[in-house]
């Protein structure tokens, strides 16, 4: 493939002055700093590219996601999501995405021992959590929460040291479900429950969302296991929207605590990490599959969205969409069927045959299928946005991680065209 090679070079004439430059082509990209060069006249600046919402710009070099959209392929490490899916579980793909390999069995009994040694929060992020309001969104407590963490480790703004690093790591995945539950629990009304260290990363989740009075809280193996391939699956997607906020805030060296609640603040919306709690809402008043046709007609009108289809990336079915779709049978076979079911697959039966959708290439998501088994789970919707950030932290840690050792990242700093007024004299308060 030509377009990928090294060493090919683009030959671009400025016909402002005539002059041609030749830039070169390293893996199908040329660098924005090579168009700095061509200047109309002395002095000028050079020419920018303008790209609003990055929809061509490549922000870095990363190792740790490959998606292929058009394909819809999606890769952790090189291994695809289908298998990792199918035979790791979150902890071992956890370890891979940040570390680069899948682990060896003593590295992996290491690891696990680690993360549970980190599950407990310190009693004041209890009270702290306890001063929300009864019923604060779970997410808007996470996003606080998380940076409110920064001040119980100090220690965390060391983040050019790698010792450090791997803490603030172990910390943040291993509090991240403690906190998230907590959350819940909080909105419920219940005692919050601490970590059962005997239980599975997913197993210990469950356990502190759900247990009441039992000694021991013993998850449903089929439910423990949904929630390990949900959370495969939402581990890394490379630079979506949270993980360019997690390596633009972390490019000023802001500590890992603060970087991750910025990267859940862009989580938290309705066009990212809010789109299944949408999609829900969607399903819900639409309210029969006899609706759909008419809903579809609103969306080609530019009335509504169908929420859950569409990628920025994906240009055919999201992988992630196909495996959480026969996740989504399993969880039925034991909680029953969602009744939301059969509109969501009406609706992408009709969509998917629908020519608007099809020449503009949209796709269910990931998020098409999520909230249908959320909440078949039991998890109100205002959680679903929480239920992402749990395992998106460890994506987001993987690549603030790479954008540390990256010698070419520093402070993100875009450039803007300025559209405002040119330059004009103060005029005092009683003469405007
Ligand atoms: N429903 C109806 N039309 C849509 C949808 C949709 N869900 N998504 C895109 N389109 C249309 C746009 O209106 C546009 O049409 P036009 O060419 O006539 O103007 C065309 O498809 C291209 O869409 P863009 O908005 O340019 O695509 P972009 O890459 O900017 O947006 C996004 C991607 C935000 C995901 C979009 O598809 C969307 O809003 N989807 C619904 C929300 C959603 O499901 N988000 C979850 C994404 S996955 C995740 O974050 C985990």
């Amino acid at each position: 493939m030509p377009e990928t090679g090294n060493g090919d070079t683009l030959t671009v004439t400025d016909n402002r002055t005539g002059r041609t430059y030749e830039i070169p082509v390293n893996e199908g990209v040329v660098r924005a700093s090579e168009f700095r060069k061509m200047k109309a006249h002395e002095g000028d600046f050079g020419l920018m590219v303008y790209d609003p919402a990055f929809t061509n710009t490549a922000s870095c070099r990363s190792a740790i996601t490959h998606i292929d959209g058009e394909q819809g392929i999606l890769e952790y490490r090189g291994y695809p999501i289908e298998e990792l899916a199918e035979q790791s579980s979150y902890l071992e793909t956890a370890y891979l995405l940040l570390y680069g390999e899948l682990p060896t069995k003593s590295q992996m009994d290491e690891w696990t021992h680690d993360i549970k040694f980190h599950t407990y929060v310190h009693e004041n992020i209890k009270k702290f959590m306890e001063g929300f309001q009864y019923d604060a969104h779970p997410m808007g407590m996470l996003v606080g929460t998380v940076a409110a963490l920064s001040t119980f480790y100090p220690d965390a703004k060391h983040v050019a040291d790698p010792v450090s690093r791997d803490i603030q790591t172990m910390r943040l995945i291993a509090k991240m479900p403690t906190m998230a539950a907590f959350a819940y629990r909080h909105n419920r009304g219940l005692p919050y429950v601490y970590p059962d260290n005997d239980l599975s990363y997913t197993g210990n989740f469950l356990s502190m969302l759900w247990k009441m009075s039992e000694p021991q809280y013993k998850p449903a193996p089929a439910l423990e296991r949904a929630i390990e391939v949900l959370f495969i699956l939402h581990a890394d997607h490379e630079q979506n929207c949270s993980t360019n906020a997690m390596r633009s805030v972390a490019s000023s060296e802001a500590d890992p605590f603060s970087a991750t609640a910025a990267a859940a603040a862009a989580l938290y919306g309705p066009l990212h990490g809010g789109a299944n709690e949408a999609v829900i809402r969607m399903l819900g008043i639409i309210g029969d599959k006899k609706r759909v046709p008419e809903f579809v007609s609103r969306v080609k009108s530019g009335e509504d969205l169908l929420w859950g289809f569409g990628h920025r990336v994906y240009k055919s079915y999201d992988p992630r969409a196909k495996i959480i779709k026969r996740t989504a049978d399993e969880v039925f076979e034991l909680t029953g069927p969602n009744p939301l079911l059969e509109i969501a697959l009406e609706l992408e039966r009709i969509a998917l045959e629908d020519d608007y959708f099809v020449q503009r290439k949209l796709y269910p998501n990931v998020d098409f299928y999520s909230g249908i088994i959320y909440q078949a789970l039991g998890f109100p919707v205002d959680m679903f946005p929480v239920l992402f950030a749990i395992p998106r932290t460890v994506g987001w840690l993987a690549q603030w991680r790479e954008m540390l050792e990256d010698p070419e990242q520093k402070i993100a700093r875009p450039r803007q065209i300025y559209a405002g007024a040119t330059r004009r004299s103060y005029t005092p308060i009683e003469r405007r």
